[in-house]
């Protein structure tokens, strides 16, 4: 039987990371062809071993997403190796505490905080699509799915910028939808709640008993069951969604 991404070729940014890499592996299990590109080069290589090690074919990209030309040059290697890009997962993210701004309100992050957190978690997202859409212009189609947050939806407290750039990438996605729907290119955003990854373990160390309060399921998500909407959100059985951002959260914005 074959996967739902059968012959398809995905580049997915911070897949050396825990949702990153477990959308890799769904992918693969799905049968695409993947570069995984993340600014820690061995993370990356890892996340490849494993998709290999499942039977899949992948490839490791290193990079910073801030840096245009790099991102560029991202795109351009995963075309050169497989001919084409089909679905791109723009995934890359940091948190408040990789930028020194752990239970900071607004007033008190440092300009250079905020400004890495903008870099990476919103311009990171508009520099992918950047360098993405021409080349899916250019074959006559793709897919793009960006990592959104439900802080692109909702105030959090002490995560400001955070909360800012998940705003914004939520309004690129929409935006590009627009522009890019005659082109044949989908542009939808997944918005994770709590996900077990390195990224959450200081939130949840700080206030992570008030968290599973406020979330109906009263545990945090997998990243596995994020990959399972990109899966389905980077394959044709999702052909009239477009614009959309999906929130997978255990329940935690219907409160
Ligand atoms: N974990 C959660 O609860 C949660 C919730 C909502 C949204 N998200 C979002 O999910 C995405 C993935 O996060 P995760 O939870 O898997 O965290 P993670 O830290 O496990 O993975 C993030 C990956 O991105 C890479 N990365 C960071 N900065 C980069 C850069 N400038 N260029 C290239 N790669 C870079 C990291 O090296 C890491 O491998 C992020 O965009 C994050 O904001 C996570």
């Amino acid at each position: 039987m074959s996967g739902i991404l059968e012959g398809k070729s995905a580049l997915i940014t911070g897949g050396g990371g825990g949702i990153g890499r477990a959308t890799a592996l769904a992918f693969a299990r799905e049968g695409a062809r993947l570069a995984i590109a993340d600014f820690n080069e061995q993370a990356a290589q890892e996340t490849v071993a494993l998709v290999n090690a499942a039977g899949g074919q992948a490839m490791t990209l290193t990079g910073d997403v801030t840096d245009s030309a790099t991102v560029k040059a991202m795109v351009a290697s995963v075309v050169a190796a497989y001919g084409r890009l089909d679905c791109a997962f723009n995934n890359a993210g940091i948190a408040g505490f990789q930028v020194d701004a752990s239970g900071k309100r607004t007033h008190e992050w440092a300009d250079e905080s905020f400004d890495r957190m903008i870099g990476v978690n919103l311009k990171g997202v508009w520099l992918c699509m950047k360098h993405e859409l021409p080349q899916m212009i250019a074959q006559g189609g793709g897919v793009i799915v960006n990592t959104g947050s439900i802080a692109g939806l909702v105030g959090l407290r002490t995560s400001s910028a955070y909360v800012a750039a998940k705003h914004g990438v939520l309004g690129l996605t929409k935006t590009a939808a627009l522009e890019y729907a005659g082109d044949n290119i989908r542009v939808n955003a997944v918005c994770p709640g709590y996900i077990e990854t390195n990224m959450t373990a200081d939130t949840m160390r700080r206030r992570g008993a008030e968290i599973m309060a406020s979330t109906p399921f009263g545990r945090m998500g997998k990243p596995e069951e994020i990959a399972e909407m990109v899966v389905w959100l980077s394959s044709d059985r999702a052909s009239y969604v477009t614009g959309a951002c999906y929130n997978v959260d255990g329940g935690y914005m219907a409160v």
